[in-house]
């Protein structure tokens, strides 16, 4: 499955009120949204007909989250839905993520793409291929060692993957506390150590199996003043049908 369509059933199922997307380009993905949207890309240059309420801004994700106030354009109401899709370069991604989830509530969605790359030069921070994923999948290793509460789930849509991440805390610090850290040990020089099982998509989940989980009305359905762990319990048994990974106890604390 392409992963527009994967998309295109993840804001049918979820029907957010509030969509982030960093990342425009042409507008292809931004013309899903039927939400309040706001749209972040220094460089956007839409051809698709949008459909939504949108407030768009020509500028980077990190200064428009500099700003002083956000979520102004959604009247102060956290992003249900969000698709990071802007520089894949991990430091920017992992930011990226940072000012999200502080944006977020514990039912909201964070979607990334570009995580599932085929080669090393794919994957190179230098880009120099034309379907090009940077090192975005190095989030996928910060994720788990820092924040092994979260549900993070790669799936196999068609190029470059996507990872879709749930179950969310707007008030962790974690990644931010440990952000040189987490440069220092999982930012690589290239040729990017990708490991082989993900280039081969060993551990990624088949697009449809995600889509036919039952934790979408379990998110669709939260309230947005719902507590992260409130959230996670009722995650728990419809992730337990994706497998063993997905299924533990997702109440635990960080690991540091
Ligand atoms: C892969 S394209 C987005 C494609 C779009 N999401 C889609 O699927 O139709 C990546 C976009 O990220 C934008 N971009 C680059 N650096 C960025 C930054 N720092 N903040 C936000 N967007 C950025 C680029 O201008 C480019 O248009």
């Amino acid at each position: 499955m392409r992963y527009l369509a994967f998309l295109d059933q993840v804001h049918a199922k979820l029907r957010p009120e509030t969509y982030l997307e960093i990342g425009v380009r042409n507008g292809t993905s931004l013309a899903l949204s039927r939400a309040r949207t706001v749209a972040i890309d220094p460089a956007y240059s839409i051809t698709d007909e949008i459909s939504c309420d949108l407030r768009l801004f020509r500028t980077s994700s990190d200064e428009y989250f500099n700003r002083a106030d956000p979520l102004a354009p959604t009247g102060g109401r956290p992003f249900d839905l969000a698709f990071i899709d802007g520089l894949h370069l991990f430091e920017f991604a992992l930011r990226d993520f940072i000012h999200t989830e502080r944006h977020s509530s514990a039912k909201t969605l964070i979607i990334f793409d570009d995580v599932l790359p085929r080669n090393r030069d794919q994957a190179a921070r230098v880009r120099h291929t034309i379907s090009w994923t940077g090192d975005v999948y190095s989030l996928i290793a910060v994720l788990a060692r820092y924040r092994p509460e979260l549900t993070v789930i790669p799936v196999n849509t068609i190029p470059t993957g996507l990872l879709l991440v749930l179950g969310l805390d707007p008030q962790n610090r974690t990644l931010a506390d440990h952000y040189h850290e987490i440069l220092a040990e999982h930012r690589q020089p290239d040729p990017q150590p990708v490991p082989e099982e993900l280039m081969d998509r060993l551990s990624v989940l088949p697009s449809q199996r995600v889509l036919d989980a039952g934790f979408w009305d379990i998110l669709a359905d939260a309230d947005s003043e719902a507590s992260p762990a409130q959230v996670r319990r009722d995650l728990q048994t419809q992730l337990a049908s994706l497998g063993d990974a997905f299924g533990r106890d997702g109440g635990g604390e960080e690991a540091a």
